[in-house]
């Protein structure tokens, strides 16, 4: 990172970056905060919870989450949110605060270090540039214009969302990005085009297609749709999974939809590209599509820091419940309520909205049940309420209601259930009970089977764990590093003591000799000594021991300080090794042994401590 900044972004202007930018504000993009004393509070983005323990600080400048442990600076915030690096994340900021950054020309060398996810964005940025000028400008386009403006969209809708025109040829694409001296291989890395199969170069892999540019959060241009003119197959080409573009992790206008779904606190889930638009056009601006997958929770996390509510809106009864069934449990647990609209038959959103427009959708949306209840409904319209119909209702609800995590609301939605069918509670309960078994047991053979076939991320965890046992029994450490920033007046008094060599946590030893190194000195100093940590296990505690905010006075420091000295393993070796140097010396034979049996204990602990510390790292 460090080379990376030094060539591109002058340290004068990340400076100037930080003071402009406010985290809180940032933040709020994503999050919902909510001011509690002198931090901010909300649902933590990074992991699922239902009660708020992600805490900003404004004048800290940092966030930390208590449940997960993530933590860092407005530039980490970013990096993590939105997957960007952390030039990425300057240049996002910069962007956002109006602050000019130098563009060097450069160089060939330069060119290789810029990180390969920023050069995708930039070929896609072009690319996007490209279809949409194809689209717009000249009579290559017309067909393609022809047929959006047949289906009713506006050029207004087509300039906000970029949309655009791939030519029908072989090579439209390649040679533009060519000429602007993007290598073929990065081309194909984008997804852009396809090696030909006798190796010998590239061809476009959209051609006569209109075109959906897709951008993430940040709106960086990640991926494309390509839908056909006519009826010809596929309907749909879209980019193949890149590094910068995971349809799992992507929905189709949710940078868009944001404002208003802060506003609405809802957001209407659409399964198609023209869905989405059609609804912006119309006004119903929250909506967003998933690009041709199931959702996940990873979408749900997109979203979970501005709405409430989810609305998934379906065309096909079929493929809706399935979708359905598979939510419940994954919004259960992020907190989100969903509801689910099935439209009359042959409509998609689009087509509704276009022929019986806002009003009537909204009416339809604000009818829609919450998605057990629509479950429910729609079981006993399949089945009726037959002795046999009642068990298949039974039968289809049990494993939506296994997968509800949450002890409260699954046993809410297991007495609506018993109440409808007029079912014994208990007798629900047990059948819900022997399908959460059954779903653990597949849980972990698929785990396992993971676990074989994965070892490096299995043996993370375990990492993990092992460097979070030892942390607490450093607790010592923890509260001097704590004290170092939180109540710097101690910080010559450390020095002196040098009471960090008695550390035995390799993380917060590093931790402490960088503050002494950089004495944070104003509150927003931390911050800044967090762009100084590339690792983010190490940025994470710093963030969490800054933010615990403890009443510091100098006797309590000064105990913990001394605490740690005459408490502290290694300081006992030394100890016991000057009292045996001592007996020798007396030539008592029989005290000699004695202390050497104690630091050979010792010294044996020392050791496995110090191995567990080595192994974390
Ligand atoms: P639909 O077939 O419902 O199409 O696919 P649509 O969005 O309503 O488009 P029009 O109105 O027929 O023009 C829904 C979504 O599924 C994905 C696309 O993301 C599409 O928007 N899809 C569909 C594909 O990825 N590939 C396909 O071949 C078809
Ligand atoms: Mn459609």
């Amino acid at each position: 990172m460090g080379v990376l900044l030094a060539n591109f972004i002058p340290e004068d202007k990340i400076e100037e970056i930080k003071n402009a930018a406010d985290i809180v504000e940032v933040v709020s993009e994503y999050v919902l905060l909510k001011k509690t004393g002198r931090n901010y509070n909300g649902l933590c983005p990074f992991h699922s919870e239902k009660t708020p323990s992600f805490t900003v600080s404004p004048e800290k400048q940092i966030f930390h989450c208590f449940g997960c442990s993530t933590g860092g600076n407005v530039f980490s915030f970013l990096m993590k949110q939105d997957g960007l690096s952390f030039p990425e994340s300057v240049r996002f900021l910069a962007r956002r605060y109006g602050i000019d950054l130098p563009r060097p020309e450069m160089t060939g060398k330069m060119r290789q270090q810029v990180s390969e996810r920023e050069q995708l964005y930039k070929i896609n940025r072009d690319a996007m540039d490209f279809f949409h000028g194809k689209l717009v400008g000249g009579s290559q386009g017309d067909k393609a214009m022809v047929y959006l403006k047949r289906r009713g969209f506006s050029r207004e809708i087509i300039d906000r969302f970029y949309l655009g025109y791939a030519p029908d040829a072989w090579d439209a694409l390649l040679n533009y990005l060519k000429h602007k001296r993007v290598p073929a291989e990065m081309i194909e890395k984008a997804g852009l085009v396809i090696a030909r199969k006798d190796k010998n170069g590239f061809y476009d892999r959209f051609r006569n297609r209109i075109i959906f540019p897709i951008l993430n959060m940040s709106r960086q241009t990640v991926g494309f749709g390509g839908r056909v003119m006519d009826d010809s197959l596929p309907k749909y080409l879209n980019s193949p999974e890149t590094p910068v573009y995971n349809k799992r992790r992507l929905l189709y206008g949710l940078y868009a939809a944001r404002n208003k779904c802060r506003e609405e606190g809802s957001v209407y889930i659409v399964e198609g590209y023209f869905d989405q638009l059609a609804l912006y056009q119309r006004g119903v601006e929250n909506a967003a599509a998933t690009l041709g997958t199931a959702l996940t929770p990873e979408h749900i996390h997109l979203m979970k820091g501005f709405v409430k509510r989810a609305v998934l809106i379906f065309d096909s009864d079929e493929a809706g419940l399935k979708a359905s069934e598979r939510s419940v449990g994954m919004f259960v647990s992020e907190g989100v309520e969903v509801h689910v609209v099935m439209l009359p038959k042959g409509h998609d959103p689009d087509s509704y909205i276009s022929e019986f427009g806002p009003e009537a959708f909204y009416k339809l949306a604000g009818n829609a049940l919450e998605v057990m209840s629509f479950l429910m409904t729609t079981a006993e319209k399949k089945h009726g309420l037959s002795v046999n119909g009642k068990l298949a209702i039974l039968e289809d609800l049990r494993r939506p209601l296994a997968s509800i995590e949450d002890v409260n609301p699954r046993q809410l939605y297991i007495k609506e259930l018993s109440e409808r069918l007029g079912i014994d509670e208990s007798a629900v309960l047990e059948k819900v009970r022997e399908t959460i078994a059954v779903l653990k047991r597949e849980h972990e053979i698929q785990a396992r089977r993971a676990e074989r076939f994965t070892p490096p991320a299995e043996s993370m965890t375990i990492h993990k764990k092992r460097a979070q046992k030892s942390r607490a029994e450093n607790r010592l450490e923890q509260q001097i590093v704590a004290m170092m920033l939180q109540y710097p007046e101690m910080l010559l008094e450390i020095e002196k003591s040098n009471v960090l060599d008695y550390f035995m946590d390799n993380t917060l030893l590093f931790i402490g000799k960088l503050i002494l190194e950089h004495p944070p000195g104003t509150e927003k100093g931390i911050s800044n000594l967090m762009s100084m940590v590339d690792d983010a296990e190490k940025r994470n505690i710093l963030a969490s021991l800054s933010i615990k905010e403890e009443m510091w006075n100098q006797r309590d420091c000064r105990k913990i300080i001394s605490k740690l000295i005459s408490h502290s393993p290694k300081r006992h070796e030394i100890s016991l090794k000057a009292q045996i140097s001592a007996a020798e010396r007396e030539n008592n034979q029989d005290l000699v042994l004695k202390l050497l049996g104690e630091l050979q204990k010792i010294t044996v602990l020392n050791r496995k401590q110090m191995n567990d510390v080595l192994k974390e790292h």
